[in-house]
Formats: C-alpha cells, structure tokens, sequence
C-alpha cells in the first residue's frame, strides 16, 4: 500500500537511537539457513520489508520460522524443493540469494525474475556464470532460470568479472555444497560478505581468506550443526545517521554492537567537518559545523559505497559548493538529486551518472512535494526536507521500509517533526465490502 510522509522543518536533532541490524549481511544469511539441517538462532535481524518477503519464501521450502523477542529460529530440517512464487521473489532483488544455497542442498533452483530497487539493469550473468564454473547446467524458460546439477555440484575455479556483492554470496553458498576445492577470485571483500562467510564457518564449513581470492572446501553433504549468530549493526544506517546529523547541524548519538569497512565513509565526512567520536558501542556524531560540501565518486570497497550515495548527496545539498557526485556502480541511481531540485536547489546539473552544483552559496531550501522511487533516494528526500523550511510531503515513502527499520520512529525519537501516512485504499476497501457482502448473501 502507498504511503507518504509529511516532514516540517528546518528541524534540529538531539538525543539517542539504536542501529539496527545489517539488512544486506541479514539476507543471505537467511538465505545460507537452507545449508544446515540444524536449528539457526539468529539475533539482531532487522524487521524490514526484504527480510519478511526472504522468510515467506523461506518458508515456501518448508523452513520452519518462529520469531520470539529479537531471536529469530529457522530450521530447515525439513525443507523441500518447490519452485519459488514468482509474485514474491519479483518483490526483493534478495531472492536471487536462494539460488546458491538451494542448488547446494537440492540441486535443482527454478528461480523467478528477481525485483528490487530500479536503480539500474540488475543483470545476473556473474551469479550464473559461477554456478555454471561449479557444474551447474542453466536455461531459461522465458520467466524463470532454471539450474540444475543432477550428478552435484563440484568444485571449480570462479573468476568474477567485477567484485559483485551477491555473485560473490552465491558463490560461496554454492560452493559449500560443491564436493571439492572452488577457488572465487576477485570476490568482493564488502563486509557484509565477510559477515556471510563468519556466519558459515560457525556452521563448521572450510572457507579462506586470501588478499584477492576465497576458496572454500567441501566434501559435499550439508551439515546438521546448529548455529547461533548476532547479526552486526547496519553500516549503510550508521552512515545515514552521519548525513542527518550533517544536514540538521545537530549532534547524536548511535549505539551499535559492532561494524566496520566505513573508514572511507568516516574520513569523507570528516573532511566535509563533522566530527565523529568513536567509543565502544556508540558513535558520537557532532554535525553541528561549519560544514563544506566535498566531491565524491562511488566505487566497490573500498571506496565510497554507492548506498550512500543519496544520503550524502542531501548532505552537500545543505552546505556551501560547488561539489560533485559521480555514480560509478549504478546506471539510474540520481532520481533523488532530480527531486531535490523541487526544494529550491537551482546550479545543479545532471549529465547521466555526474551531478554538479557549481555555486559556492548553499542554496536556501524551501519545503515541497517530491516522490520517491527507490529505498536510498527517498530516504535521501526525506533527510534534505529536514533542512528545509516549512512542510514537505514525500510520496511513496514506503520504499524506506525495505531497507531503514523503524526510520521515522527514530527521527521522531530525536526531535524531528516528522509522520507517516498509509494512504487509504478507497477502491480496495469498496471491493472487499462488496465481497463480504455477496459472502454474507450466500451463507
Ligand atoms: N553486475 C553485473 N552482473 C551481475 C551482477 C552485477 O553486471 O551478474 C554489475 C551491476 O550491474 C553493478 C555491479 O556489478 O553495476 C555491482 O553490483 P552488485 O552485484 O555488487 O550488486 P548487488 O549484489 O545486486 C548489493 C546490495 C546493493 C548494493 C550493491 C553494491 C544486497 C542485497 N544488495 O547488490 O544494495 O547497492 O551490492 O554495493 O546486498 C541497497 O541496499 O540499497 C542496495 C541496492
């Protein structure tokens, strides 16, 4: 259901919140449960809108979930093949994660199209080729890829053409149930990888790692070993909370248990003059300036990670120029910068994946009304209309839940004056009346 978010500003924030858990090292974790018959607790998932689609599809096996306070039991003991829905797996770009582990276990994956976030072609020749190097045969049969090995998976030598964050994922749960020695070279080194990869040594599985290369040995069968793991706190949230401290002038708090690989991120936002006091468990984050808006250019790891791309762009958005951003990852990921032009930012171009604010001024940001398109932009939408005056409407927030848990309860939490709206569904409402009406006939 669509909703909206209605932001008064400028707003100053104060106070303390809890990072939640790592969304992009939650989700093949998830996924990576098929590969042991033993129960998984996990601890510190966040509740977000990818990870309930990845459990219905979990669940859709077979796998047993319950949820009991913050510890999350999965047991796939007795999990069996079923071709996955095709409506939920098109919802999530995550459900392209199951193709590894469901090969490992079954052999056999009929994998729907995968959705997600439209910020560019999305394509899955790097997972596909992987599989393939492990023995995989794959076709297509128009709305599904279908992968099988129906002689198993063996171990193979897997060149990734670039470090993918989810190629890399796949490969490694594939390779847990490929008999032999893979060898994955030029992986990505994202710590959410390296979360996975903790995550299945725990279940006792041989994975090492070298400067630019994984191998992980296998003698085929998956295991039954039960698993408890605390999932780390989420780097992208940790790095969002540093724009909006930025782009509110204000100073907070952010307690986490545990994170890493931001120090391009921290020296980034150093330079723009913020300051950052890093003490066990919390991260001190003072905003309040004077701040200077700096340059940047996304990459893979270690250079400036493209999900924080938006946030720290609404972050230059509210300092003094000129800056640029340059986009190197994806090809459609500036919808949020055209938005932000509906604040009142005039000198700002967009020539295909380079934005340039030319003025040294920062431009005087006025409340507005703008939609959002994917979870990064609109969050991104959402934290300039904090800097702005008077009242902004943000439609179509509800892509923020896919990725931020609890995001406006947070910014309430620190003083913002900020509601979310779910926008009633007139005609659907109408319809299921109708329905229990003509039910209540019959009966
Ligand atoms: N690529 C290909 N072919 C492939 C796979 C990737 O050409 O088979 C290209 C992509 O088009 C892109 C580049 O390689 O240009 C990197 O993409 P990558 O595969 O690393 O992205 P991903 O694994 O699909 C994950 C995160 C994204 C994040 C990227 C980059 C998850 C579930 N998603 O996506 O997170 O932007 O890595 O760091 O881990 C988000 O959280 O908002 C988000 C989009």
């Amino acid at each position: 259901m669509s909703q909206h978010i209605v932001s008064l500003g400028p707003t100053k924030l104060n106070g303390q919140i809890t990072i939640s858990g790592s969304k992009n090292a939650s989700l093949p974790i998830l996924a990576a449960s098929l590969l042991t018959k033993g129960p998984v607790r996990l601890s510190n998932v966040a509740k977000l809108k990818d990870i309930s689609v990845l459990l219905s599809l979990l669940a859709s096996l077979n796998v047993h979930v319950t949820l009991s306070k913050d510890l999350l039991v999965l047991d796939s003991s007795q999990a069996h093949f079923a071709e996955l829905d095709s409506s939920q797996a098109g919802q999530i770009r995550a459900s392209v994660l199951l193709l590894g582990p469901l090969l490992a276990r079954f052999q056999h994956v009929v994998l729907p199209t995968p959705g997600g976030c439209k910020i560019g072609k999305r394509p899955i020749d790097f997972h596909l080729h992987a599989i393939e190097q492990l023995g995989a045969q794959i076709r297509y049969d128009g709305q599904n890829v279908i992968a099988s090995a129906p002689h198993g998976l063996r171990g193979g030598r897997v060149v990734m053409p670039l470090p993918s964050v989810t190629a890399t994922e796949n490969a490694l749960m594939a390779a847990i149930g490929a008999k032999g020695q893979t060898r994955i070279e030029n992986p990505s080194q994202d710590s959410e990888v390296l979360e996975l990869i903790r995550f299945l040594q725990a279940m006792g599985y041989s994975i090492t790692i070298e400067k630019e290369a994984f191998t992980v040995i296998s003698d085929g069968p998956i295991t039954t070993q039960s698993v408890d793991f605390h999932i780390m706190s989420d780097r992208m949230e940790i790095g969002t909370w540093i724009a909006a401290a930025g782009i509110t002038r204000s100073h907070i708090s952010l307690k986490h248990s545990g994170f890493n690989q931001l120090d391009t991120v921290f020296s980034h936002a150093r330079k723009i003059g913020i300051l950052l006091d890093e003490q066990p468990g919390c991260l001190f984050v003072d905003g309040r300036g004077p701040l200077q808006a700096q340059s940047f250019k996304t990459g893979f790891h270690p250079e400036f990670p493209t999900d924080l791309q938006a946030p720290f762009a609404a972050l230059n958005a509210s300092c003094p120029g000129p800056w640029s951003i340059e986009e190197t990852i994806w090809e459609s990921r500036f919808h949020h910068l055209e938005q932000f032009r509906e604040f009142g930012i005039e000198n700002l171009t967009l020539e295909k994946n380079l934005a340039n604010y030319n003025s040294p001024h920062c431009s005087e940001l006025i409340g507005s009304q703008v939609e959002g398109r994917d979870l990064r932009g609109t969050c991104a939408l959402v934290l300039l209309s904090l800097a702005a005056r008077g009242q902004s409407t943000i439609f179509q927030s509800h892509h923020i839940e896919r990725g931020y848990q609890f995001f406006i309860e947070k910014l309430n939490i620190l003083g913002a004056n900020i509601k979310q709206y779910t926008n009633y569904d007139f005609q659907a409402k109408a319809r299921s009346n109708l329905q229990s009406a003509s039910t209540t006939v019959i009966v």
